[in-house]
C-alpha cells in the first residue's frame, strides 16, 4: 500500500490518533457533516467509523483508493458489506473487547426493570415519596431471566444471572451444545417469551431480526414480564412496545438503544415510569471504549503493514 493516509470518523482518545500519526497521515472529520469528507475520502486507503457513520456506496465511491474500513463497534448494521466486498474493501470491528462491559449494562437493566426502579426514580423526583410509601418491584433471586441471543455477551449476563440466584433460559440461531456448562435452558423463542420474567435481547440486527419484537412477540409474554434492550433498537417495533405497555401485556422496559436513535425529548417512552431508557452505552466506560478504539487503530496499522487483521469479518 503506497503512500497511506487516515480518515477517522469517530471520537477516539488522544493518544489512539497519535499512534496512527505516527504511521501515517490522519485526517479527522469525527462530528463533521459527511458531506464535507470529500477531500480526506479522496485520499483514504484506511478508514476509522464508528457505528453511527453509515459506510454505504456512496460513501465508499468517494473513496476509491480505500483497503479497510475499520470500526469502533462490535454491530455493524451500519455497514453496506455487500457494497465493501465488491469493491474489495476489507473490514474489521472490535468484537471480544467489550463483553463485560455490555454484560455489566444489560444486568444492570434487567435488575431495574424487575425491581421498577424507573418508577421509583419518578417517585422521589415527583415529591410522591413525601406523600407515602415506595413502590415494590420483584424479587431478582428465583426469577427467569430469558436471554435471546447467547453468544460472549449472553455468556457474560448469564453469568451475572446466575451469581444473583436467577434461572436462566436462553434463545439462540443455533442450539448450544454446552447448557449444563453455562447454566442456562435452551428454549424456543415461543416458550421463553412465555416463561421469562425478563426478556433480555441480544441478537444482532439483521434482515431476520428487524423488527422481531412486535405486537406478536409482546402478546406471548406475560403480564408481568419486562423486557431489556441492549442489541439494536430497530429488532424492536417501537409503536409495538409502547402499545404492549399501554395495554399492560408487559410490565415494563429498560432500553440502551432505541428505534429512532436518539430519541426526541417528548417521545411517549420516556414519559413513561415503568420505562428506563439510556443513551446507547453499553461500553461505554473509559477503558472499554479506549480498548475498542485502540484495537479498531491496530486492526488498521495491520492492514497498512500488511500484516493479518486482529479480529477481520468475514464479507
Ligand atoms: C457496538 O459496539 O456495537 C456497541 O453497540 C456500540 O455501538
Amino acid at each position: 500500500m503506497n503512500e497511506p493516509e487516515l480518515v477517522v470518523a469517530t471520537r477516539v482518545p488522544a493518544d489512539v490518533l497519535e499512534k496512527l500519526r505516527e504511521r501515517a497521515p490522519v485526517t479527522d472529520v469525527a462530528g463533521t457533516p459527511r458531506a464535507h469528507w470529500d477531500g480526506a475520502l479522496a485520499a483514504a486507503t484506511g478508514m476509522l467509523v464508528g457505528s453511527a457513520v453509515r459506510v454505504d456506496a456512496d460513501l465508499l465511491d468517494r473513496a476509491p483508493k480505500l483497503k479497510i474500513v475499520s470500526s469502533v463497534s462490535v454491530g455493524y448494521d451500519n455497514v453496506d458489506t455487500a457494497a465493501l466486498k465488491v469493491r474489495g474493501v476489507a473490514f474489521t470491528n472490535t468484537r471480544g473487547s467489550l463483553v463485560e462491559a455490555v454484560a455489566d449494562l444489560t444486568f444492570v437493566l434487567a435488575v431495574m426493570a424487575i425491581r421498577r426502579i424507573g418508577l421509583s426514580l419518578t417517585w422521589v423526583r415527583d415529591g410522591r415519596w413525601l406523600k407515602g410509601d415506595a413502590p415494590f418491584g420483584n424479587d431478582v433471586e428465583n426469577a427467569t431471566l430469558g436471554i435471546v441471543g447467547m453468544g460472549t455477551i449472553g455468556l457474560a449476563v448469564a453469568r451475572r444471572a446466575r451469581a444473583a440466584g436467577m434461572h436462566v433460559i436462553y434463545n439462540n440461531r443455533n442450539r448450544r451444545d454446552d447448557d449444563a456448562h453455562i447454566g442456562a435452558e435452551y428454549r424456543t423463542l415461543d416458550e421463553l417469551l412465555a416463561l421469562a420474567d425478563c426478556v433480555v435481547v441480544l441478537v444482532p440486527l439483521g434482515e431476520a431480526t428487524r423488527g422481531m419484537f412486535g405486537d406478536a412477540a409482546f402478546a406471548k409474554m406475560k403480564p408481568s414480564a419486562t423486557f431489556v434492550n441492549v442489541a439494536r433498537g430497530a429488532i424492536v417495533d417501537t409503536a409495538a412496545l409502547l402499545r404492549a405497555l399501554e395495554m399492560k401485556k408487559i410490565a415494563g422496559a429498560a432500553l440502551d438503544v432505541t428505534d429512532p436513535e436518539p430519541l426526541p425529548p417528548d417521545h411517549p417512552l420516556l414519559a413513561r415510569e415503568d420505562v428506563v431508557v439510556l443513551p446507547h452505552v453499553g461500553s461505554a466506560t473509559f477503558e472499554t471504549r479506549r480498548r475498542m478504539a485502540m484495537l479498531a487503530a491496530d486492526n488498521l496499522l495491520a492492514a497498512l503493514d500488511g500484516r493479518p487483521l486482529l479480529t477481520p469479518v468475514e464479507l
